[in-house]
């Protein structure tokens, strides 16, 4: 492709989408902040879980990250330049309540104040995650998610979180991909806190529907005018033979990933399909099905996309008790093994619409690892990440096409950060960290989502 080509490509894409179109990159607190034990933060299951030999590749922890904590003024003036329209960050529960109860503690609350004030003054959107993972430790000490007490502590969290920037925040997602943090975190122990057991996930992944619609009401109780949302990971599954126990096996793992989720964030309650696989596996012993038939409504659900998944049939296993597994893709695939399938995420958004019909979509995470290496006149040209993103927003332009109401995409991620259990081996940033000098530099993919940006503004 020549320059112009090139440079029509894009604005064509552009033209796809309107003016005010919430185009933005996401982070998340432990994964960017670093400053872990400054203005009265406390430790979070990561800093544990990071700092226990053997759980992190090379033992790498959040301590540093990409210092973002101490930069952020910097890095929004980053955002500016990039001219996103919004931004999607979390906030460190521990930063605000740091043994996960009682009164705000003010210097970790006053850290958001000024970034959502930064934000604001550069005409930037914030999108406010309540909870990407990084629970107090010390409630976890006494049960964490396992422990039904967690919604309360939940709700008190967002309510205070909720009191001091919702004149300011309209949009607030609960909780990021409860599924992950459920099933990675508690019951394959790849992630904080390295728990075990397919029930105990099941009971984490309970709660979470608790705790979501308890951070709900809170947040409407103190601003009633905020938008409210949850965050699902959504793959695109295919069976991974033509064998009939293989298309049965997908079944179960969209049952298991998606519809456990999204069916009772919509009001439906637990799928009846999946209710009798876990009762006939005795897994959902102590749990009470029915309590999470009164879900809260939510004004946009958020979507996080990243691939395609092929699934076959295995057997059920103390730490995965779906009867199914995902096998390694055919296709293209990015660094860490994750097929690229952009028609997927139209797929998804197709079909979330058709069976639940959200009131408005987003996408809060899309993107892809690659090595990146840094060439001698130190740019990044990668070129593979900006091709994901152009054919990933393509997908959505197409979605959106078809009538699909989504407002709002971001990219995983704004920079280079620390990957949870891989350290920092897999960056997802448009902007390439340095993490010996903290240097920040646009990659190639950033610089095309910056044209793609400006475009859209005419
Ligand atoms: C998602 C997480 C996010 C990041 C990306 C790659 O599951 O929400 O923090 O790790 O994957």
């Amino acid at each position: 492709m020549t320059l112009t080509d090139d440079q029509a490509a894009t604005s064509s894409l552009a033209a796809r989408f309107p003016p005010d179109f919430a185009f933005g990159a996401a982070t998340a607190s432990y994964q960017v902040e670093g400053s872990v034990d400054v203005d009265g933060r406390r430790p979070s299951i990561w800093d544990t879980f990071s700092h226990t030999p053997g759980r992190t590749r090379n033992g790498e922890t959040g301590d540093q990250a990409t210092d973002h904590y101490r930069r952020w003024e910097a890095d929004l003036d980053l955002m500016a330049e990039l001219g996103l329209r919004a931004y999607r960050f979390s906030v460190a529960w521990p930063r605000v309540q740091p043994d996960g109860r009682g009164p705000a503690n003010a210097a970790g609350l006053d850290f958001y104040d000024r970034l959502v004030d930064g934000l604001l003054s550069r005409g930037i959107e914030p999108w406010l995650t309540l909870y990407h993972w990084d629970l107090p430790q010390a409630l976890e000490d006494s049960g964490g998610w396992t422990d039904a007490g967690i919604s309360d502590r939940v709700a008190e969290y967002a309510s205070i979180v909720a009191h001091r920037l919702g004149d300011r925040v309209t949009r607030w997602i609960t909780l990021n991909e409860p599924r992950t943090h459920a099933f990675i975190g508690h019951a394959v122990g790849r992630h904080a806190p390295g728990r075990h057991g397919w029930a105990r996930g099941l009971r984490v992944a309970h709660h979470a529907h608790l705790a979501h619609a308890a951070a709900a009401r809170a947040i409407r109780a103190e601003r009633p005018a905020a938008r409210v949302g949850i965050c699902h990971d959504v793959a695109d599954l295919v069976p991974g033979g033509p064998k009939p126990e293989h298309v049965e096996a997908m079944r179960r793992q969209d049952g298991a990933m998606h519809r456990w989720f999204l069916d009772p964030t919509f009001g439906r309650g637990y799928p009846v399909d999946m209710v009798a696989w876990y009762e006939q596996h005795r897994l959902l012993d102590g749990i009470d099905v029915g309590a999470v038939a009164a879900a809260e409504p939510i004004d946009f659900l958020a979507v996080n996309y990243y691939r395609r998944e092929r699934i076959v049939s295995a057997p059920v296993r103390d730490d995965w008790g779906v009867g199914a597994r995902v096998i390694d893709g055919v296709g293209e695939h990015t660094d860490n093994g994750w097929e690229i399938w952009p028609d997927g995420l139209r797929a998804v958004l197709t079909r979330i619409h058709r069976d639940y019909d959200p009131p408005e979509l987003a996408i809060t995470e899309n993107g892809a690892t690659y090595p990146d290496p840094v060439a001698p006149d130190g740019s990044i040209s990668d070129v593979e990440r900006r091709h994901y993103l152009e054919r990933h927003i393509g997908a959505l332009a197409d979605a959106r096409d078809d009538g699909i109401p989504v407002n709002a995409y971001f990219v995983w991620s704004l920079l280079d950060n620390f990957e949870w259990g891989e350290g920092y081996g897999h960056p997802f940033g448009i902007v390439h960290v340095d993490f010996a000098t903290q240097r920040r530099t646009v990659k190639a993919s950033g610089e095309w989502y910056r044209a793609l940006l400006k475009a859209t503004r005419g």
